[in-house]
């Protein structure tokens, strides 16, 4: 009888221990089903492939024809690549000097130079189309280098720029008089600081603010007060999305460490919801609504532009909707949910990313522009997610200070920019805003599809950026060709154009006439030949063969004797 009572209770045991395992190994199911196919969506994976990836480059016979062009188009392509050349050595001369003489100590400017191109391409590329780091001053919609070159600005200071850089000088200036009396004294407030929360307040629809140093820190602090508040660990990202340097936020290739509770699931997708509704260890999901652009794309950059398969497709209420399912798992859950609004924050609409696709989130935190013109993060949440201590656990702290958050002078500009934000003519501004940016976008696609060349453009509003219609390993080269034609981009070249809304139709026809002028140049120096048999798989299995290749080539070198 005991025997059978001690069998019994065995095997109740070996039962719950199997249904408990089953239920785990159901529940990573889910998880490996909610990450996205590609590298993007398995971050170790894609470290550990990024580390296989052996240097090597293309000599100057290489350097024209790495897509087997036959000799009349590498021809083409090498005397359009000597007139470029040439005329960037006129052209840019004190800017390139300059900039060479700084250059060795800049550890941001050697990465950012380094990565404008394919590394295949980078050194030949880079010794020959050198534009320089520096520019003296801006105005209007240009900047202007250290040569007097003026260039019609598509870089957007990283998105800063929303409403021009005079408005900007405007509010750095007259938030400087604000609070010349107080200066530099932190610790205490300068009084300009309460219209600010006011005014945040009301723009976010969100109990409490606080104010950091960056858009990064923002984030770090509200996935640390989720945490806080829920007491469990994970965070949602969702694959492809920039959410600053931060390491949790960062789990791929850019991290030298795993982030380890950090889960990168698939943008706009059940199986994600799914791993939402059932996973009690999750903290809270950010969202960068400039993901709409490209669900689960890394930021597009010319570095990664080995093919034509970027791609991007902008679906405002296929992308509402996603916002709205994801908000009623995460009340439901009692997950918070953070937009990111650091890049699209005051860009798509006065009250951001909440206000265009009509979904309300816990906490937002906001950057870049809300600054005017000086470096901000902002944090803003519902109160309770947003305190930092417990009333009935006193030693029981959520800490986030910084030396220089509510600096007066960043607090003065801020300001002025909220204060311009209740003016008419920013009202005004944001008035068909869409319609405008939507309508200029299809205005330079028709002008390429005229010219039969192989380039579109697709658009979140004033955010834009470039595809590419037909298979090419040189797509990248457009940068250069738009920089020639006056037109300036950031170091990730045509994956984003950044416009500011001050741009005038005069000033976007202008910016179309260059556009198109530069990939014709493009185009009749040979850089899109395209045979019948080229696809961007083709060319993915072509690059893969050669670093293959050279991984076994570099192993050999490594392992030969000394005295070789
Ligand atoms: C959505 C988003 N979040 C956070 C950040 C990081 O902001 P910062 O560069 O000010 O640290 C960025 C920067 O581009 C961003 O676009």
């Amino acid at each position: 009888m005991e025997i059978g009572n001690t069998t019994l209770a065995l095997y109740a045991v070996g039962a719950a221990v199997l249904a408990t395992s089953l239920v785990k190994l159901k529940t990573r199911l889910e998880l490996s089903r909610a990450k996205h196919r590609s590298l993007s969506g398995h971050s170790r994976l894609a470290r550990r492939i990024a580390s296989l990836v052996p240097f090597y480059e293309y000599d100057e016979a290489q350097f024209f024809c790495s897509d087997g062009a036959p000799e009349d188009i590498v021809a083409r392509r090498r005397t359009g690549f000597a007139r470029l050349s040439e005329l960037y050595r006129e052209r840019f001369a004190e800017t390139v000097r300059r900039t060479a003489e700084v250059a060795d100590g800049i550890s941001d400017l050697q990465f950012t130079d380094a990565y404008r191109v394919p590394f295949q391409y980078s050194d030949f590329v880079r010794s020959r189309l050198k534009a320089g780091a520096f520019v003296q001053s801006s105005s209007g919609v240009t900047l202007t280098d250290l040569d007097g070159n003026r260039f019609y600005d598509l870089t957007g200071s990283y998105g800063v720029n929303v409403f021009g850089y005079d408005f900007y000088k405007d509010c750095m200036e007259g938030g400087q008089h604000r609070v010349r009396e107080l200066g530099p004294v932190l610790g205490p407030y300068h009084p300009v600081i309460a219209y600010n929360v006011k005014r945040l307040k009301e723009i976010s629809g969100l109990d409490e603010v606080s104010f950091h140093m960056s858009g990064t820190e923002a984030v770090m602090q509200a996935v640390r007060l989720a945490r806080y508040h829920t007491r469990r660990s994970h965070l949602v990202r969702f694959c492809g999305a920039y959410h600053g340097w931060w390491g949790d936020v960062q789990p791929g290739v850019g991290n030298p460490v795993p982030a380890h509770e950090t889960y990168t699931l698939k943008d706009m997708d059940d199986d994600s919801l799914r791993v939402l509704r059932k996973r009690r260890d999750i903290a809270c999901v950010l969202v960068n609504p400039l993901q709409a652009l490209h669900p689960n794309a890394n930021a597009p950059a010319d570095s990664s532009l080995i093919d034509s398969a970027r791609s991007a497709r902008f679906d405002r209420d296929a992308y509402a909707d996603w916002l709205k399912r994801l908000r009623a798992v995460c009340t439901e859950r009692n997950i918070v949910l953070i937009f990111d609004e650091v890049f699209v924050g005051f860009r798509l609409a006065m009250g951001g990313a909440q206000e265009y696709f009509g979904v309300r989130a816990d906490m937002v935190t906001y950057g870049k522009t809300l600054g005017g013109g000086f470096p901000i993060g902002v944090v803003c949440g519902r109160k309770d997610v947003m305190k930092r201590f417990r009333d009935d656990r006193p030693a029981d702290i959520c800490f986030a200070r910084g030396t220089f958050n509510s600096h007066p002078y960043v607090m003065a500009a801020m300001h002025e920019f909220l204060r311009h934000l209740e003016s008419p003519q920013a009202r005004e501004l944001y008035r068909g805003l869409d319609e405008i940016w939507n309508a200029r976008a299809e205005r330079l696609n028709r002008c390429l599809r005229d010219a039969q060349l192989p380039v579109q453009v697709v658009n979140v509003s004033s955010i834009w950026t470039v595809c590419y219609t037909q298979p090419s390993r040189y797509n990248w080269m457009l940068q250069y060709y738009l920089r020639a034609e006056g037109l300036a981009l950031s170091w990730i070249g045509t994956g984003r154009l950044i416009f500011s809304l001050n741009y005038t139709d005069a000033d976007f026809e202008a910016v179309a006439d260059r556009f198109v002028a530069a990939a014709t140049a493009m185009q009749q120096d040979g850089w899109w030949w395209c045979d019948a048999v080229t696809t961007n798989k083709s060319i993915r299995r072509r690059i893969l063969r050669e670093i293959i290749a050279h991984r076994f080539s570099s192993t050999r070198e490594r392992r030969k004797p000394a005295s070789d």
